[in-house]
């Protein structure tokens, strides 16, 4: 799904990694380790596209959907916890959008679709309905608030009555609203009250998709984890296996600074 190969990064007179490389596979749960300023953010960068390289490759499939909760996704104002949610979820509303133009067009005896229309008929439809499950966005967005515990009273309440720890709740609902392939989250047990951590470790427990988790914390990495990347000293060490305790011995030997 996600290959980085020989990838070093120099920022400045710094490398923070020189050759690095890991294979990202479906449904691997991934947690990503090392010191504060090691670079585990900036692996995340480079997944998303928003660093470059000095050298190396990093290829991914176009196919699959990235969700990124980023060190900064509680920072969030002006609008309802349920619109907050279905923000990202914009794109649908315009996919859909397009699909019924295109499908009026297609109706019209005196218009029609070219074969090249058709084919991006045909993809806009199934990431319409694959992705983003279409016509139902709003009920997810309100099923995944649920399930966190956000419950309909509080759907219409401003984001910013909520605090800390449901912040980020609602932060994680407007990334699983998309239905992502892979989830990036970035220290989302920042927000340390015990309930939203907990929570949080269900709904990634829970999630079938692919996740790439930096934390700190110990207790999730031990209950989610069933690979580890560590940043260590400019390299990239992969620690492989399934339900391998020595792997896990491993992860919580990682200094927490
Ligand atoms: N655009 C930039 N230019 C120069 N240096 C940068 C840039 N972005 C980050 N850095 C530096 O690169 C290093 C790695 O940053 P990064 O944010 O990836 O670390 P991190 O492992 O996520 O740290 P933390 O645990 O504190 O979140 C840090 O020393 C940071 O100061
Ligand atoms: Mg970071």
């Amino acid at each position: 799904m996600i290959n980085l190969s020989n990838v070093t990064v120099i920022h400045g007179k710094r490398t923070l990694f020189k050759n690095a490389g890991f294979l990202i596979r479906p449904g691997d749960k991934i947690g990503l380790v090392g010191p504060h300023g090691a670079g585990k953010t900036t692996v995340f960068r480079l997944i998303v596209g928003e660093e470059t390289p000095h050298s190396g490759e990093i290829s991914i499939n176009a196919e699959i959907v990235i969700g990124y909760f980023s060190q900064h996704a509680g920072e969030m104002s002006g609008r309802s916890a349920l619109e907050e949610v279905l923000t990202e979820a914009g794109k649908v509303h315009r996919i859909g959008l397009q699909l019924h133009e295109l499908e009026h067009r297609m109706a019209d005896p005196e218009d029609g679709l070219s074969d090249a229309e058709m084919e991006h008929y045909g993809k806009l439809q199934e990431e319409f309905m694959h992705h983003l499950g279409g016509y139902e966005t709003k009920t997810r967005a309100q099923t995944i608030l649920n399930g966190l515990s956000i419950g309909p009273d509080r759907w219409d309440q401003p984001v910013e009555a909520f605090s800390g720890g449901w912040k980020m709740r609602i932060a994680l609902a407007r990334i699983l609203v998309l239905q992502p392939d892979v989830l990036l989250c970035d220290e989302p047990t920042n927000y340390r009250d015990v309930a939203s951590r907990e929570v949080l470790l269900e709904a990634l427990q829970e999630f079938d998709g692919t996740v790439l988790l930096v934390s700190h914390d110990r207790y999730f990495l031990h209950h989610l984890a069933n690979r580890v990347f560590e940043i260590d000293h400019g390299r990239l060490v992969t620690y492989e296996g399934d339900d391998d305790s020595s792997l896990r011995k491993r992860a919580e030997t990682v200094p927490v600074a």
